[in-house]
């Protein structure tokens, strides 16, 4: 097959489609096929069925077709609605995770499946939240944030309390739009009033809505997971791994972890590593217990215990198909119902935990918190006992993997940077050097490349070409979600990726020691982007809308992932786009998103489907900000 053929960027794929075709097994690329001409309504976000007098399409050209539905909402009205509701579908999955995280928190206890790893973390948190520590047990503290943050949701009155970690000139910013983010339920719950039958039809107010409703997402919901993920099991540090479906191994048993949540997976690999079950392991055959991560919760488990990679989201299908996953352990969010047909092709368990994502015909093993490693253990022993049932004839675990550093949390990236400082004369702990090196044009700017993967383009093709273009034009690149695990798999998460970087870019590696392309974590770990970036803005006391900085998603899908675009726009930093949203059918909301919102929120949207036009776009972005920042300083 012809490169360009290839549905994706990486040979292996195509090894195990074809491996799929052989024996009659659907992936999602059939079905992709299947769908033939996606619905071009649908496409453009000018398909409306909020309520039963419809559905209504109207047509996205002017003076042509119906221009409003039955109740008179026109496209602008309608594809306003359903990309705010697309915000709240987003902003609902991170924060209700953060909820669940913050729960655990409220149980964690010194003798119990959790613990606290990272004192000093709630500590500071605690400060921050104005919780007494003085003479207090540090689980007491612990459980006083966690009520704390759990009035995050719902508290009647007043806004976050995140957001006052941003900038002085964003925070402004947001006082004077109206756009501070109240409790993230009733930012959600009001989106979903103003978007039903009837209520606001003003686009530009339903995007202002999605907004503050993103900013709970943002600087709530998933900040308090990736806080919370960090305090209970420990701030990342970087730790050396590997990626793709090359970590499977062939003598042990398989188990694939995929989802999001943390509370999950931490007690699986604690499990895994339990000698009464590796002696099971044993005693089945097995040389040992093999986990490998897919998705954010690859990210998870990677970041914290070194967790080998299998791949992307993009690949939980073709995990199954390499014959020696005895069961994949699902939690929430992207996971695939087509895994109960895949994995019913092979001996694989496919086990969900969650109540919240029970998925027909999946073995389901919910997981108790409470007893949580007794439940892990649980669980961790249907997947052993399944290691003799393997169809032997239809084993094939593709040679391909790559080494990775994985788990740069920012108190990490800062630690990094202390070697810089320690070399010149200065204080510890800041972010001086990074924005010395931003200054001096030593590093041009900085990218955040996020997200998922989209069959609509070329698997990690646009990924791994906006990231290497970007470095060997000297902006450093953090990554997480899907995106970091494409990274990965390509050796950019790598020390040795610095010889593709350009000069200035080189040099900061090897001062600091680490990769052009820095793996930040997983999708609520978006937030340590707003973070370091809040930081360096705030160190050179101008607001993030001033840095070269930009926020990329080439290959996005999720509606989590609108909710992370419009968040980071609205805390002012660019947004590229790979995939088009379905916002098309309306000019007013094109035209706020990619133009208008610049002068809300000094940002605004960027869209282009060829990832090397899209990062010329970028640099010229990124040096257009430079100038600026230069007259400013
Ligand atoms: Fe049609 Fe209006 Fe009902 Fe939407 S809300 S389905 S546009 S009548
Ligand atoms: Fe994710």
């Amino acid at each position: 097959m012809s490169e360009e053929k290839m549905v994706s960027l990486d040979i292996i794929d195509e090894q195990l489609i074809k491996k799929a075709e052989q024996e009659g097994i659907e992936t999602m690329w059939d079905r992709k096929k299947a769908m033939k001409t996606p619905c071009g309504f649908g496409e453009q976000g000018v398909c409306c069925r909020i309520c039963a007098m419809g559905p209504c399409r109207v047509s996205p050209v002017e003076g042509k077709g119906a221009q409003r539905g039955i109740c008179g909402a026109t496209a602008d009205t309608i594809v306003a609605r359903n990309f705010a509701r697309m915000v709240a579908a987003g902003t609902s999955a991170h924060s209700d995770h953060a909820r669940d995280i913050a729960h655990v928190m409220h149980m964690a206890s010194r003798d119990g499946s959790y613990t606290i790893k990272d004192e000093k973390k709630l500590l500071v948190l605690a400060e921050e939240w104005e919780v007494k520590t003085e003479g207090r047990d540090i689980y007491d503290i612990a459980h006083e944030v966690a009520e704390v943050a759990l009035n995050e949701f719902g508290k009647p009155f007043g806004t976050l309390r995140f957001p006052e970690r941003a900038p002085e000139p964003r925070k402004k910013i947001w006082k004077e739009l109206g756009i501070e983010p109240r409790a993230i339920d009733r930012e959600i719950a009001t989106i979903m009033h103003s978007t039903s039958i009837g209520c606001t039809s003003d686009a530009e107010s339903l995007l202002k809505m999605s907004m503050r409703t993103s900013l709970s997402n943002g600087w709530g919901g998933s900040m308090m997971g990736s806080e919370f993920t960090d305090i209970i099991f420990g701030t990342p540090t970087p730790t050396v791994t590997e990626a793709n479906l090359g970590v499977l191994e062939e003598k042990q048993v398989n188990i694939l972890l995929h989802g999001h949540d943390p509370s999950l997976s931490e007690m699986i690999v604690m499990a895994a590593n339990d000698p009464e079950m590796l002696k099971l392991a044993q005693e089945v055959g097995a040389e040992g217990i093999n986990l490998a991560g897919i998705c954010c919760t690859g990210n998870e488990v990677t970041m914290r215990h070194g967790v080998k990679l299998a791949g992307t989201f993009y690949q939980q299908e073709l995990a199954v198909l390499t014959g020696v996953i005895e069961a994949v352990i699902v939690d929430v969010q992207c996971i695939f119902p087509s895994l109960t047909p895949v994995t019913d092709c092979y001996h694989t368990k496919f086990i969900t935990t969650s109540p919240k994502a029970k998925v027909t015909g999946a073995t389901h093993i919910e997981f108790n918190e409470a007893v949580a490693l007794e439940s892990a253990k649980a669980i961790v022993k249907a997947a052993v006992e399944n290691y003799a049932n393997r169809k032997q004839d239809k084993i094939f675990i593709p040679k391909s993997k790559a080494q990775a550093i994985t788990g740069y949390s920012v108190e990490a990236v800062v630690k990094q940077l202390d070697r810089v400082v320690n070399s010149h004369i200065d204080s510890q702990g800041t972010v001086k050097p990074l924005a010395d090196v931003l200054k001096a044009g030593v590093l041009r700017g900085a990218a955040g490349i996020v997200g998922c993967n989209n069959p609509k383009v070329r698997h990690e093709y646009s990924h791994i070409e906006i990231m290497k273009k970007l470095i060997a034009n000297d902006v450093i690149v953090v990554t997480t979600g899907c995106a970091a695990q494409a990274a990965a798999k390509a050796g950019l998460l790598s020390k040795d990726a610095a010889k593709l970087a350009g000069k200035g870019l080189q040099a900061v590696c090897e001062l600091v020691d680490i990769p052009p392309v820095i793996h930040l974590g997983s999708c609520v770990d978006n937030t340590r982007i707003l973070k370091l970036v809040s930081a360096v803005a705030k160190f050179m006391d101008v607001d993030n809308s001033d840095l070269p900085v930009v926020g990329v998603a080439p290959e996005w899908m999720s509606e989590k992932a609108v909710a992370i675009g419009t968040y980071v726009v609205s805390s002012g930093i660019d947004v590229f786009l790979g995939v088009v949203p379905p916002v098309t059918g309306s000019k007013e909301v094109m035209d706020i998103l990619t133009n208008k919102i610049e002068d809300m929120t000094g940002a605004k949207f960027f869209v282009d489907t060829d990832p090397h036009a899209l990062t010329d776009v970028m640099l010229a972005r990124i040096e257009e900000k430079r100038e600026k920042l230069e007259q400013k300083l």
